[in-house]
This record gives C-alpha cells, structure tokens and sequence, in this order.
C-alpha cells in the first residue's frame, strides 16, 4: 500500500543553485519517502488525511555533510593553533591510534552518532580510521541511527607514525576487502566508500589495489585535496610524474569519471586541476571551519559556482569544531566576503541562497535526488525551532531562514525525517 505523509508549515528549499522557493503556510506531500508536491492549498484528494501541523515552524530539507571525520569528533575544539601536518601529526594520528580498542571506538563512535542523529545533517559522507573493526561498529550505529550514510575505513601505508600504519599495500588491500565484505548486505542506511587518507600517506601500490577494488565492488572514493601549501609541496616531492596533485589520484582512475568521488578542500587548486574535476565530474567538499581553524586559506568557491562543477559543504570535524551544518553555511558566506575583499575582487561573496544550496541540494545531488523539495525528491526534511532566537517585529520567511543560519545551533531542529522516516 501506498504511504502518504503531509506536513503543513512555512517551506523553504532550492531550486537552482541561486534560487529558493519561500512558501508561507504550504503543504508538503510525500508518498512512500518521496516528494511528490509542494501546494498552498491542500488538493481535495487530501482532504481526509492526518496533517503534521507544523505552522509557524520553518521547513528545510535535510542537510547533507559531504565530508567529516567520525573520530576526530573526541578532540573537536581542541589544537586549533597548528597548520594540517603538524596538527595531524600531533593530535589527529595520536587519537585515530586509539579506536584500535574496539571498547574506546564504540564508545567514542556512540558519541559522534548520538549527536549527528539530533543535528541537522540528514546524510553524511564520513571518514573512520584504519581500523576494521571500529569502522563496522562505526556504521552499525549509523544505520541504527537511521542516517543515511557513506563510511570509509581509511587507508594508510606510508608517512605514517608506526602506531597508525598498515603494514604495507598488500595488508591495507587485505584489510579493505575483509571491511567491504563484513558490511555487504548489512547496513540499509549505510555504504562503504574508498578512503585513501590522501596521497602522502598511500604508495602508488596501494592506490592501484584500491583501483582494482573499486573495480570489483563498484565503489566510490572520498579524500583529501589540495588543502595546504606544505602538503602541496609534499605531493610535488612525492610524486614528480603527476602533473598536478589531482592527476596523482587520476592516474590510478581514483578521480571521477566512472567513480563517483569527494575530495574535500580544494584551496590551491590550479586551473589544469579544476579543469580537470570539472571534466571528470568530481564533487568539491567545501570546509570553510577547518580551512580557516588550520590556517589553511579560503577555497575559490565563486570559481567553482561558476564553472558549475558539483559542489556541497562539509564540516571536516575535527579540523572544524562542530556538526553544525547552519554554521557551516554561515561560515561559507563570510569567508567568501573574505575571499572577495581580500584575494580577488572579481569574485563577488556568496548570497544565502548559494549557501543554502551548497548545504542542501548541491551536496546531496551526491546521494541522487536529495536536497530539494521538488517532485521526486527523498524526502528529508527538517522542522526548525526559532523559539530561542526572540524578534519585536514582523519578519518575511526569508528573513525568519536567514537569521536561522546565523542564531541557530543543532538544538534547533525539531524534528528530522529522512527518506521519510521520523528520526525524532
Ligand atoms: N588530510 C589528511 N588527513 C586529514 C584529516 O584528517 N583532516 C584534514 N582536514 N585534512 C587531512
Ligand atoms: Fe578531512
């Protein structure tokens, strides 16, 4: 049988990556988890049905994270006075290292669930660690939680400290079968993606394992790209054939192209480099926290809008602080006023509606029709609780959205459904 969902409250979502419908007082419909219409008057074939009242509340779609680190989340708000390498080597390595206890992981791993489930973020695109069986704990809880989701074990075979190693190409590959296997068929919610950490800490042997296993099980790939000059530098040093630090992944087919892929960052790209992600179809992960918390700069984002490439945000936690995906969006306007007062004048700050796609419908087109409360679209929603945020004055729903992203914190949201289940 054929199941109907309607809420009634104040809608605001996208449609193109500048333009956003505000609907006061409208009617949503879904049917069996997906969209199926937007009105401001119910039809009549609806008349008989349970409404979820939310009036007066703000509606959104669900947010979708497209890059953030499940155990970095125990040491958020801490060491944010060191640029990447040396905050990976002295905070980041030494508390990965330690979800090799399954106890701390499940622990740690409960933590970071319990609080993505009550965020705003409806779909996530999340690193774990090298280790097997922390990453399955990791996506049982994800799938528990009911949040759609992609989980990578993360690969490592070089440049890393002895106590967060795999013992080379071989044993890394070993290890990410045994992970793909162990998850196939378990986690509805939950799918595995490639996780190459990025190419310092991967040998070219490993990447053309990992090409073959992304063969194998049709996979695809997240990493890291292009955050940093020093780790630029170090990719140059590493890898003098490619030509730029993208090719480097390219090259082994861990790019694009036939491979849905994320890299997250993207500061210094290159002309050649953005060229070729936009050719091979490559999602950009936008972090504005983490690139600013490590010193790391601000990522052409007007660029990348302008070239149409594919494009969302990520909190990258624990390089930024939170989950918070309103913040993220705020955060993503401000730096680009930066970018475009202090670097480059020709490209103009992005509006409310730019952020607002980019965290919604511009990285959940990497889960399909996600993002959106147009027809055929999952229906992940969110009701907003302005309750906290107190006005004298009257305010347009545009207003009431705008000062969300800015005031709200993840306590705001009321209630979340994704792919039209109520989480809470
Ligand atoms: N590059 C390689 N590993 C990481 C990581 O854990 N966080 C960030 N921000 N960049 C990385
Ligand atoms: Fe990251």
């Amino acid at each position: 049988m054929k199941k109907e969902m309607i809420l009634k409250g104040d809608l605001c979502y996208s449609t193109t990556k500048d333009h956003m419908e505000f609907r006061k007082d409208a009617y949503l419909i879904c049917r069996d988890g997906i969209i199926t219409g937007v009105y401001d008057e119910l039809p009549k074939q609806y008349k008989t049905f349970e409404i979820l009242d939310f009036s007066g509340h703000l509606i959104v779609p669900g947010m979708t994270d497209l890059h953030v680190h499940a155990p970095q989340y125990a040491f958020r708000g801490m060491g944010m006075d060191m640029e990447l390498l040396d905050w990976l080597n002295t905070h980041t390595f030494p508390e990965e290292a330690k979800y090799k206890d399954p106890a701390y992981a499940s622990n740690a791993y409960e933590l970071f669930t319990e609080d993505l489930k009550t965020s705003a973020t409806t779909r996530a695109c999340i690193f774990g660690t090298i280790h097997v069986p922390a990453t399955l704990k990791l996506m049982e809880l994800l799938n528990d939680a009911g949040i759609c989701s992609y989980v990578g074990k993360v690969n490592m075979d070089r440049n890393s400290p002895d106590y967060l190693i795999e013992e080379g190409a071989f044993s890394s590959a070993e290890a990410t079968s045994e992970w793909i296997l162990a998850a196939s068929g378990k986690f509805p919610h939950v799918k595995p993606i490639l996780t190459p950490r990025f190419i310092p800490t991967c040998s070219d042997e490993l990447m053309e394992k990992l090409r073959e296993l992304q063969k194998l099980y049709d996979l695809p790939v997240q990493s890291h790209l292009s955050e940093n000059q020093g780790e630029i530098d170090w990719v140059k040093e590493l890898c003098p054939d490619a030509r730029f630090y993208g090719d480097a992944y390219d090259r082994h087919g861990l790019f694009g192209k036939d491979v849905p892929t994320i890299m997250a960052h993207c500061v210094y790209s290159s002309a050649e480099e953005i060229l070729r992600m936009k050719e091979n179809g490559v999602y950009i992960a936008h972090c504005p926290q983490s690139n600013t918390n490590l010193s790391s700069g601000i990522a052409p984002v007007r660029t990348y809008l302008e070239h149409e490439m594919n494009i969302g945000l990520g909190t990258d936690v624990a390089g930024g602080p939170g989950l918070s995906m309103f913040k993220a969006i705020a955060d993503a306007i401000q730096v680009s006023k930066l970018y475009w007062r202090l670097v480059d004048d020709s490209k103009k700050p992005l509006c409310m509606e730019e952020g607002f796609y980019l965290a919604t419908k511009g990285g959940g087109s990497f889960f399909g029709n996600v993002g959106s409360f147009e027809d055929g679209y999952e229906a992940d929603i969110l009701v907003l609780d302005e309750s906290r945020m107190r006005h004298p004055q009257n305010l347009t729903v545009k207003e009431r959205l705008e000062r969300f992203l800015y005031l709200a914190d993840d306590r705001c949201v009321l209630h979340k459904f994704i792919e039209g289940r109520q989480i809470f």
